[in-house]
């Protein structure tokens, strides 16, 4: 009867003991579980607690950059206006009122190219007066000059379309001239003009 009691002691001192290191076990294992999320000091001087070195960050932006000048436009240069009209006042004038343009020629005030190409040349002028007198009119002989003319066109301009290069050869008349053809082509056109010129070319009329 004693040693069945004192059997029955031990088994109950074995199972307090077992108790005990159940108890102990699931506090520790308790004490794990919840070291996730704010473990206690006695847990973090168990582990090691370092954060992750690698921290994954939002897309960082791109370092400023001070932006480049635009680049140079390539303005084309604007033609200076030029007030032509205010120009042609500053020529001298013919007793008609027009431009005396062989005087603006003779004064250095004009100084027409050789042509509207760049690669025009210039020819020499040609200093020939010819002498045309009317059959009918001896009096009003008409004198052509070349100098101011060839200072200004160039042969081909009148040779052999308008004239031929001999002296009498075209049958002129003022009738034709005033009718826009031989020196009317021009005058009463881009030179002086006809009905107001006649001493121009009729050098021994009264001016
Ligand atoms: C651009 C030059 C020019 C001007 C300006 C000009 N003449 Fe003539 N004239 C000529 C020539 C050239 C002839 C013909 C010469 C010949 O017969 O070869 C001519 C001929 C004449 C004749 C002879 C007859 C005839 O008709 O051919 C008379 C008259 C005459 N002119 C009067 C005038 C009078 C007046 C004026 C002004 C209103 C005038 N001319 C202006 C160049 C000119
Ligand atoms: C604005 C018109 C004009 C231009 C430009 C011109 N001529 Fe003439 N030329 C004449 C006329 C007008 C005559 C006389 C034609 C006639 O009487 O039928 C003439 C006549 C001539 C004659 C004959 C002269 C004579 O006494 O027989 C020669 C040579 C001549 N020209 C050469 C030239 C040469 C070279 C040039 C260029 C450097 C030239 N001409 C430019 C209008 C022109
Ligand atoms: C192809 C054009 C052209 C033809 C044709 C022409 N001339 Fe001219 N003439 C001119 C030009 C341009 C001038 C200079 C502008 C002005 O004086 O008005 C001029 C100027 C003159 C002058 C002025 C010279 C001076 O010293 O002031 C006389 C004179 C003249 N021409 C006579 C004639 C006669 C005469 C004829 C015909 C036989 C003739 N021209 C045919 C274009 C022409």
């Amino acid at each position: 009867m004693r040693s069945s009691r004192r059997a029955a002691l031990r088994f109950a001192s074995r199972l307090v003991r077992l108790g005990c290191i159940i108890a102990a076990a699931s506090y520790a294992g308790a004490l794990l579980l919840s070291g996730c999320t704010s473990p206690p000091p006695v847990v973090l001087a168990l582990f090691d607690t370092t954060p992750p070195k690698h921290r994954v960050h939002s897309p960082r932006r791109p370092p400023y950059e001070t932006p480049k000048p635009p680049p140079p436009v390539d303005v084309q240069e604007e033609a200076p206006q030029i007030d032509w009209a205010a120009l042609l006042d500053q020529l001298p004038k013919e007793a008609a009122g027009g431009t005396d343009w062989v005087r603006a020629l003779n004064e250095g005030l004009i100084k027409p190219k050789p042509g509207l190409d760049a690669s025009a040349e210039d020819q020499p002028a040609l200093d020939l007066d010819v002498e045309l007198v009317p059959r009918d009119a001896p009096d009003f002989k008409a004198t052509y000059p070349h100098k101011p003319h060839t200072q200004i066109l160039a042969c081909a301009n009148c040779h052999p379309a308008i004239f031929q290069m001999e002296k009498g050869a075209d049958p002129i008349t003022m009738e034709k001239i005033f009718a826009g053809e031989y020196c009317g082509r021009c005058h009463g056109k881009v030179a002086f003009d006809v009905a107001t010129g006649c001493p121009r070319c009729h050098l021994a009329m009264p001016r």
